[in-house]
């Protein structure tokens, strides 16, 4: 039988939806993972995987709208679901809050989230700093059950998963029809995208089992989000910072900013610090490409760039990228019924 081999690189959230997305839509296809890094050792196993968008200045805000109401419709529905434990996914409650009343009070996700709505004076008064906040349900992914949930579909669906570096894309040519760059800040390297940076973030994972309720200051500058097993305390933005190493000048930062919010945070232990490279760029790249080289031509679809808020969109995008490669197997009739080899 003749399958459409497709290699989808990087093993982040990004990479390992694209692959579920690639093998649920496509027939006839066989898939591989090939990534230097798996869970728990990514980017985005460093996230604490909230469902909460950042604007990209360079994609079109109603695409941005439709990647995170994709993105949420799907969670949402897995959260109401017997796999919800298994896939590490859980609605969550909280405050977003401001020191002063932003520009745009709604945001382009407000409709999105559930049961938006202004906070009130006495849930204010929790936060004698602040002048003004929001209320609002979300879905919040743990990324050390989530990714390898991902991971589990995509061999239950037949495909395989490869540790190895790839230093050139070409090394691929003749092996897949079809290769998915989903590699994150790796793409710097490999490509040469100068667009993309890293935004370094720190953050403290620990333990405090009676926070329930997020609460995020609106600068995104300090967060508390409580996970199923761990409460992630952040954070830090430190742009074009390729530091991994977690600074312990950052961590005080981070504590006493969280403790400020969140009083009773002076109880917390077990407190770990973890460092990740937000890959960020203008906008985020899902892109088809033909490369072209010595009179061969390597089919290729870019899906990374997400920066700050990959989880938030990843459904949404991973969709679009497997159009893409759907696109790309039609107009290059590599079809499943072409002659073999
Ligand atoms: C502290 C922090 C908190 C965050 N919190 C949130 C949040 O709450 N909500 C949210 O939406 N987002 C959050 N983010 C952002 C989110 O983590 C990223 O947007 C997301 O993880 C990007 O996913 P990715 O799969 O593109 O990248 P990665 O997770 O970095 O995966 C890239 C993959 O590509 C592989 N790779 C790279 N180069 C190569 C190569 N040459 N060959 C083979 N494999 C390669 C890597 O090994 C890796 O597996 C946070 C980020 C940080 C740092
Ligand atoms: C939640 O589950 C119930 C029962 O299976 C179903 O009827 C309902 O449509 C689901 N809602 C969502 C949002 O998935
Ligand atoms: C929420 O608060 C803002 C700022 O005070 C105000 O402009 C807006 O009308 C409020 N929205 C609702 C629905 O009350
Ligand atoms: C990702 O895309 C860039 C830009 O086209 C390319 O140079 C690079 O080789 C790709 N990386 C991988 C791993 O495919
Ligand atoms: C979070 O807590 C769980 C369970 O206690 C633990 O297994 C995991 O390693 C913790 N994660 C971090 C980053 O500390």
């Amino acid at each position: 039988m003749d399958m459409t081999r497709v290699a989808v690189i990087g093993a982040g959230v990004v990479g390992l939806s694209t692959a579920v997305c690639i093998s649920e839509s496509i027939p006839q296809c066989s898939i591989d993972v090939i990534s230097d890094k798996f869970t728990p050792d990514t980017t985005s196993d460093v996230a604490a995987g909230i469902l909460i968008p950042h604007a990209y200045p360079d994609t079109p805000i109603h695409l941005q709208k439709q990647w995170f109401q994709e993105t949420f419709d799907r969670l949402f529905a897995i959260t109401n679901s017997s796999e919800a434990i298994d896939a590490g996914i859980h609605l969550i409650s909280g405050w977003q809050i401001y020191r002063t009343v932003p520009h745009q009070e709604r945001p382009f996700w407000a409709d999105t989230v559930l049961g938006f709505r202004n906070m009130t004076e006495s849930e204010l008064k929790k936060f004698p700093q602040h002048v003004f906040g929001q209320a609002f349900t979300t879905v919040k992914c743990e990324a050390l059950s989530y990714l390898p949930w991902l991971e589990k579909r995509i061999r239950g669906r037949g495909g395989q998963v490869h540790i190895r570096k790839v230093e050139d894309l070409w090394e691929l040519h003749g092996s897949y029809d079809v290769v998915v760059n989903c590699s994150g800040l790796g793409s710097r390297e490999l490509v040469g995208d100068l667009q993309l940076f890293p935004v370094r973030g720190q953050v403290l994972k620990v333990q405090a089992p009676w926070v329930k309720h997020f609460i995020r200051d609106g600068d995104g500058q300090a967060y508390i989000y409580p996970g199923a097993f761990n409460v992630t305390l952040g954070g830090t933005r430190q742009k074009d910072d390729w530091n991994l190493s977690p600074d312990p000048q950052n961590s005080r930062d981070i504590l006493a900013k969280c403790r400020a919010l969140e009083p009773s945070l002076h109880g917390a232990w077990d407190i770990k610090e973890k460092v990740g490279l937000r890959p960020s760029r203008p906008g985020v790249r899902l892109q088809k490409e033909i490369l072209i080289r010595d009179g061969h031509r390597l089919p290729v679809v870019h899906n990374y760039g997400h920066g700050s808020g990959g989880f938030s969109v990843h459904w949404g995008t991973a969709l679009q990228a497997g159009q893409l490669v759907k696109e790309l197997i039609t107009t290059l009739k590599i079809s499943t019924s072409r002659a073999k080899l």
